[in-house]
């Protein structure tokens, strides 16, 4: 079994109840996320120079949950085609991830991912951003190699994760409010590639659309519920948990959904908590100002009223899986919804 796989057993996704409940689909899905893993290694060292090639597996060799490619793999069980043919797909989703974690990594100055050095911590800022180029390149390849259905969806979702970057730090429009600006800008840059795993995989087997546009839906509520989680936990997991630096997103002063929600109230706190972000945000005081922040984005109840929210996506998502046929997949996507909303990392 490849590091990374038993990573995503570790993180959950496929351990214990769910497996012991599911076991011949789970089996499945541990073999197919093991050739996508061996795929996706393949595709960095097939970089003609050695540096490139250990430049651009650097994200991809450090691991990861694998999220995508498990939804991919579980979106190719409602095909009829054998389900195996799908590992493709569920190395091109983490492809394209792990290629926008290199530019996002370098637009949040992150020093740390999966636990390791960033690659612009390791090489600079433009070697990262050129990689990432590198890595997104490789995807449009196999992108193509699958067909135009997945090219296209591809590129549209590409679009999409830029787009809802841009509209990061671009902010709310005059007039638009705060919490759609948010939601969009999460669509954009979450959702949309959790979802397109789904349908990717699915579209891979032969599914049928209106299964295929389920699974859609329940990814883009999935995706949504995923990034809520990952702004409280940015807030609450100690770097040695997550992999990442605790309370990065307040430091350089990214707008995370329990910063919105505490701004929204009115009073001292919301007050205090604006002239922390303001300061970090100029780039003055950093991490100085994360402790007080978290103090005052807990005592608030703002981190329990995003995690209300997260938990409402949730719902929705489930909800999006009434149309689809039962079965060992559908149960799992069930399940998956619990283990996203109580993940630690
Ligand atoms: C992590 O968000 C970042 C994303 C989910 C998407 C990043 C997308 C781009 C940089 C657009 C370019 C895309 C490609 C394919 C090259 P986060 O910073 O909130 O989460 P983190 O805690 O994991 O850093
Ligand atoms: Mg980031």
């Amino acid at each position: 079994m490849v590091a990374s796989f038993a990573h995503t057993v570790r993180s959950g996704f496929l351990a214990g109840e769910l497996a012991a409940r599911e076991p011949a689909l789970t089996v499945r899905l541990q073999r197919g996320l093991g050739v996508a893993e061996e795929r996706l290694r393949g595709f960095a060292a097939e970089a003609e120079d050695p540096y490139v090639a250990r430049i651009v597996g650097h994200l991809i060799g450090t691991g990861g949950k694998r999220l995508r490619p498990l939804l991919a793999l579980v979106g190719a069980e409602f095909g009829e085609r054998d389900p195996g043919i799908a590992v493709d797909t569920a190395a091109l989703a983490e492809l394209v991830h792990v290629a926008s974690l290199y530019h996002d990594d370098v637009m949040d100055q992150a020093r740390t991912r999966r636990g390791a050095p960033s690659a612009n911590a390791m090489w600079g800022n433009s070697v990262a951003v050129l990689a990432g180029n590198w890595l997104l390149a490789k995807a449009a390849r196999v992108a193509a190699e699958l067909g135009p259905e997945i090219l296209q969806l591809q590129a549209r979702v590409t679009n999409r994760l830029v787009t809802g970057q841009i509209r990061e730090l671009t902010g709310a429009s005059a007039g638009e409010d705060a919490l759609s600006h948010y939601f969009a800008v999460v669509a954009g840059k979450s959702a949309s590639l959790i979802a397109m795993a789904l349908q990717s995989g699915a579209i891979r087997t032969g599914t049928p659309e209106t299964t295929v546009q389920a699974l859609a839906a329940y990814g883009e509520h999935l995706g949504t519920a995923f990034q809520i989680a990952d702004d409280i936990l940015d807030i609450t997991a100690a770097s040695e948990v997550s992999g990442k630096e605790q309370g990065k997103d307040l430091a350089v002063g990214v707008a995370s959904l329990p910063v919105l929600l505490a701004l929204a109230n009115e009073g001292p706190e919301a007050e205090e908590l604006r002239e922390l972000l303001t300061a970090a945000g100029r780039g003055r005081e950093g991490a100085a100002v994360v402790p007080r922040a978290v103090a005052l984005l807990r005592d608030g109840g703002a981190l329990a009223e995003a995690e209300a929210m997260m938990r409402t996506r949730m719902l929705r998502a489930r909800s999006a899986l009434d149309g689809l046929p039962e079965g060992a997949a559908t149960r799992m996507l069930y399940a998956l919804c619990d283990v996203v909303a109580d993940r630690d990392h």
